[in-house]
């Protein structure tokens, strides 16, 4: 078994080294980590040296070093942002009091789950990109591909922590079970459904890490509210990172209309099969494979009305999005919010207790943050003479979870019946033959400022490094 030095080996603001018990939990958990990464992480990375951003601290100098390492030695850390001894409670039933700094028993199990669920998402999204390297576009969106798995890895050491300091010996059982699901196993999959689905090309995964990884904002910003002062203080570092996550996914869709708005220029057409002859990717598949990632993603916000939103609320578990900027009185008895339901096979509104319907004003909030950027999406369209522009489906469409499961919905919001579905699901979400077509495109690309030809190079690279650096240095 290594005998690592924790407070040296793992860059930490949060004494490590004066915490035996800790250490010796950590120390026994970060081998199966490291065999986990081994087994499912990126495929055939173990000798690559890559250009990445380690945080060794939480001020603006420490928190985004760059370096070329070798994935494996990555330097996982534990942060906390900085903490305020006198921060109050700001929202629910617990409004005004001190913040905890220790799990208050009553909220145990809650809090033990919301942490075990933000957790889970963290390795399954390793496991669903653990592929994707063999067929990077070019070395910049390697890196950035790695650079998004390592962090995803730190993000499930910040909830390992977490489950270890504060949850006693169920902690560590539920920060070894983090280790044993997997990523659309049949008999012990990951938590929440889109974190089960493929990524199987680079296509999805732009789709993937604009609008899955913005879910994880949304999540991290409602914990980065909480009662709970160290769940509060490490997901507000983690929002840090994420922002990068996001941008990979916004620019990597960008390049990829740039790209093939430039063919259609070229080819003066619209015709999809000439644009695919052509070797882009036509605006149809794009658009199919935003339906499919923006339906798939915003069920993860759950149930439109949830018993549990109402407590995790009240008692101060986790709050809104920005809930500091709101100017309500923060706790919202009494309150509606309109929600859709299916009423003789129709959508109506109706209003039910805003508590309830917290996991719907989530949904809402990330909902209005996605479309903006489709927005900037559509720029690029636009700049380049294309009338042609995407759109986010309708809330209900294409919907598993909730009141909406219920019911089939074309993308413009019309109620279908079971056979106009059948007809055309092919048009509304990727068919077989587009997975195939975009497979068929994904090569690898690796030489220093080569991009594969579907899509446009980026319009800087990282680190004010130019685009032909040498982001991978393969062993
Ligand atoms: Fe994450
Ligand atoms: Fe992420």
């Amino acid at each position: 078994m290594s005998s690592i030095n924790y407070s040296e080996k793992i860059p930490n603001n949060v004494n490590l080294g004066e915490d035996r018990t800790l250490q010796r939990a950590l120390e026994g958990w970060q081998p199966n980590f490291i065999n986990w990464w081994d087994d499912v992480g990126p495929d055939g990375s173990t000798n690559h040296e890559v250009y990445l951003r380690t945080a060794v601290s939480v001020d603006p100098q420490g928190w985004a070093q760059f370096g070329h390492v070798k994935m494996r030695d990555y330097r996982w850390g534990i942060f906390l942002n900085p903490g305020d001894a006198n921060r109050e409670i700001h929202f629910g039933d617990h409004k005004g009091e001190k913040a905890w700094q220790d799990v208050p028993g009553e909220h145990r199990a809650n809090l033990r789950r919301i942490i075990v669920t933000q957790g889970d998402t963290e390795p399954a999204s390793v496991e669903q990109q653990r592929h994707l390297g063999l067929t990077a576009p070019s070395m910049y969106d390697l890196r950035n591909l790695f650079q998004i798995n390592v962090e995803e890895g730190r993000h499930l050491w910040a909830m390992v922590y977490l489950l270890h300091k504060h949850f006693g010996r169920d902690g560590r059982e539920e920060a070894d079970a983090l280790l044993q699901r997997t990523s659309g196993d049949e008999n012990n999959p990951r938590i929440l459904g889109a974190f089960n689905e493929a990524t199987p090309d680079w296509l999805a995964f732009f789709m993937f890490t604009y609008f899955t990884d913005r879910d994880g904002k949304f999540q991290l910003s409602a914990l980065a509210e909480s009662a709970f002062d160290p769940l509060a203080r490490t997901t507000k570092f983690m929002l840090t990172e994420e922002a990068h996550h996001m941008f990979v996914g916004e620019s990597g869709v960008s390049r990829v209309l740039s790209r093939t708005a430039q063919v259609m220029n070229e080819l003066k057409t619209d015709d999809p099969q000439k644009v695919r002859a052509a070797g882009a990717i036509d605006l149809g598949t794009v658009q199919r494979y935003l339906n499919f990632h923006y339906s798939v993603t915003i069920d993860l916000f759950g149930a439109d009305q949830s018993s549990n939103a109402a407590i995790f609320y009240s008692s101060g578990l986790k709050g809104r999005y920005e809930e500091g900027k709101r100017t309500d009185d923060h706790v919202l008895k009494g309150q509606t919010y309109k929600v859709l339901e299916v009423k003789d096979g129709q959508l109506v509104e109706k209003d039910v207790p805003m508590l309830n319907a917290l996991n719907e004003v989530l949904r809402d909030d990330f909902i209005k943050d996605s479309v903006a950027g489709v927005g900037r999406w559509n720029k690029v369209l636009e700049k380049a003479g294309i009338p042609t522009r995407l759109v986010v489906p309708h809330k209900a469409f294409n919907r598993q979870i909730g009141a909406l499961a219920g019911i089939k919905m074309s993308p413009e919001g019309r109620v279908v019946n079971e056979m106009e579905w059948a007809a055309k699901k092919d048009e509304w979400l990727p068919s077989p033959e587009d997975f195939a077509f975009v497979a068929s495109l994904m090569g690898r690309v690796v030489e220093p400022g080569q991009f594969a030809g579907w899509i446009a190079p980026p319009v800087m690279g990282i680190n004010r490094q130019p685009v032909d650096f040498e982001y991978v240095r393969f062993g």
